[in-house]
């Protein structure tokens, strides 16, 4: 398996994955591959900050797009997707290990996901809270988790907003 930048050729197999990730079999399509596809129109996307996983296709796919702490500008992290035949079996885990050096070789200070911190614990992710980043919904505290980087520093506290297309899928 390889972790490498998604091309424009790897785009509906990036939404496949997506949605087989979040989704169920033969469902609708779910938030999260809606919220993917706006994200990719949006101006918070960050081309260097989308990977994918590939072996015999595209096994996973990770992105980082433009979030805000405060005024200052810090990474929202997600969808991060492991089609589910591929799960398991530590492609999520590369595609993180990958995400956070190609975010820290550029200099961003920090990136911050929702998500289930006995899974993101073992990347460096801590509550937040604990860095005074709150999250936009009060109630989402629990899940809420930062991880800093090479250019963190503590002033960059207060609260975090999501790219807008969060705010409308
Ligand atoms: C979460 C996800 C990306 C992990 O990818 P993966 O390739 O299966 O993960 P890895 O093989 O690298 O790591 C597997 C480990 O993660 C753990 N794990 C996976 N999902 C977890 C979760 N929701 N909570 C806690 N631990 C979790 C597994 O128990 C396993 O632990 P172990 O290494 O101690 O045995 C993948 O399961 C997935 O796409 N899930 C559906 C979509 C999703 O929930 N995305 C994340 C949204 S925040």
């Amino acid at each position: 398996m390889l972790i490498r930048r998604e091309t424009p050729a790897d785009v509906d197999a990036v939404a496949a994955v997506t949605s087989a990730a979040f989704g169920t079999p033969g469902g609708a399509d779910p938030v999260e591959t809606r919220l993917l596809a706006e994200l990719r129109v949006s101006p918070a996307w960050l081309p260097p900050l989308s990977l994918v996983a590939v072996d015999d296709g595209v096994a996973g796919h990770v992105v980082c797009t433009r979030a805000h702490v405060g005024p200052a500008p810090a990474l929202g992290l997600g969808p991060l997707s492991v089609h589910p035949a591929r799960q398991g079996r530590g492609v999520g885990s590369a595609l993180m290990h990958a995400l956070l050096g190609a975010a820290d070789a550029l200099d961003e200070p920090l990136v911050v996901l929702l998500g289930e911190p006995d899974y993101y614990a073992r990347f460096g992710f801590r509550l937040a809270a604990e860095l005074g980043i709150a999250p936009p919904v009060a109630a989402w505290a629990p899940y809420f988790q930062a991880r800093t980087l090479t250019a963190y520093r503590p002033e960059l506290r207060g609260p975090f907003r999501y790219a807008d297309p969060f705010d409308r899928v």
